[in-house]
This record gives structure tokens, C-alpha cells and sequence, in this order.
């Protein structure tokens, strides 16, 4: 047996989250008949702190329901809007699922690879914008369509995406000063 695959017992002592979040899950775990039930709201809770879930994280978050890193790690990759590596401030994600492909979505996204310079699941050298190729984000009537975190853009153009893109940037740069 792996050191994996030991259950281990919770400790909320010690915590890689803010004291909000620690105390969030606190509260989180006895909110369901199971406690494993709790997990995909506390791995996105986790995310939307640390920007990724770390393997601190996955660890505290195993410890706190009482099951194995593994059966954590075994439901965050079947995910894909659960990620394990750090992405830029604006995670660009690009539908080119059916209907969004029959609309432009491929070239949209081939688009934003040029206008960025950076390929699937790659992050510009600023730490600004990341980009990733997704499965269908449930916008369809509305292809060809982005998601930026936790935000929807539809009916996109090459122009519109680029002046998108633009007021991401500006957004950024007015929040630094
Ligand atoms: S196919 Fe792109 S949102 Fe559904």
C-alpha cells in the first residue's frame, strides 16, 4: 500500500487556508449525510483562494473529509476546471466543441494563441492571461463562446476577442495601481 492510500484522521489545527476558509470547511463537512460529499465545493473554494490545488491542499482537504489523497486526486482530474498548476490572473478557456466549431470557435482559439503567444495550457511570461482548448461550457446557442474565470463571453469574433482581451488588461493594470 501506498502512502496514498492511507485514510488519515482530520486535523484542522494546522491549515494552508485563510481562517475564513478553514472555517468555511469546518462547517462544510457536517452539512452532508457523507463527508466525502463535501469535496468538489471545497477543492473549488480551495482553488478560487490559492489559484490551484496544490498538494498542501489536496493533503488538508483529504485529512479534513477522511479520505485518501488518492480518492482526491481521482475526482479532481476528472475535472477539468479543476487544475493542479498555477495559471495566469485570467484563465482563457475556449469552447471549440461542436457548435462553437461550426461558428469559429477553432479559429477564435487559434486566434488567441497568435494574439497571446502562448499554446494550450500555457501562461503568458507576465503571469496575465493563461489559455486552454475546453469542451463545451453549456453556451451553445451563444457560439462561438470564452469563458475568463468565472465569467461568459459570447458570440465572439476575432475583433471582439481582442478588444476583450484588451479590457482584461486594462482591468489588470488599473487594479495594480
Ligand atoms: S459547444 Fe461551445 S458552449 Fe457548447
Amino acid at each position: 500500500m501506498t502512502l496514498t492510500n492511507i485514510a488519515v484522521t482530520p486535523k484542522t489545527d494546522a491549515t494552508i487556508f485563510s481562517p475564513a476558509l478553514a472555517a468555511r470547511f469546518d462547517k462544510l463537512v457536517t452539512l452532508y449525510p457523507l463527508r466525502r460529499s463535501a469535496l468538489i465545493p471545497m477543492l473549488l473554494y480551495a482553488q478560487d483562494e490559492i489559484g490551484h490545488l496544490s498538494d498542501a491542499a489536496i493533503a488538508e482537504i483529504a485529512q479534513r473529509i477522511q479520505i485518501t489523497v488518492l480518492d482526491v486526486r481521482n475526482v479532481l482530474t476528472y475535472y477539468s476546471m479543476l487544475r493542479t498548476r498555477p495559471v495566469g490572473k485570467f484563465n482563457v478557456q475556449v469552447c471549440t466543441n461542436i457548435s462553437c466549431m461550426l461558428r469559429g470557435g477553432q479559429e477564435l482559439f487559434e486566434h488567441c494563441e497568435k494574439r497571446l503567444g502562448i499554446g494550450h495550457k500555457q501562461t503568458t511570461p507576465d503571469g496575465l492571461f493563461s489559455l486552454e482548448e475546453v469542451e463545451c461550457i453549456g453556451a451553445c446557442s451563444w457560439a462561438p463562446a470564452v469563458q475568463v474565470n468565472y465569467d461568459f463571453h459570447d458570440n465572439l469574433t476575432p475583433e471582439s476577442m481582442d478588444a476583450l482581451l484588451e479590457q482584461y488588461r486594462n482591468n489588470a493594470g488599473q487594479a495594480g495601481q
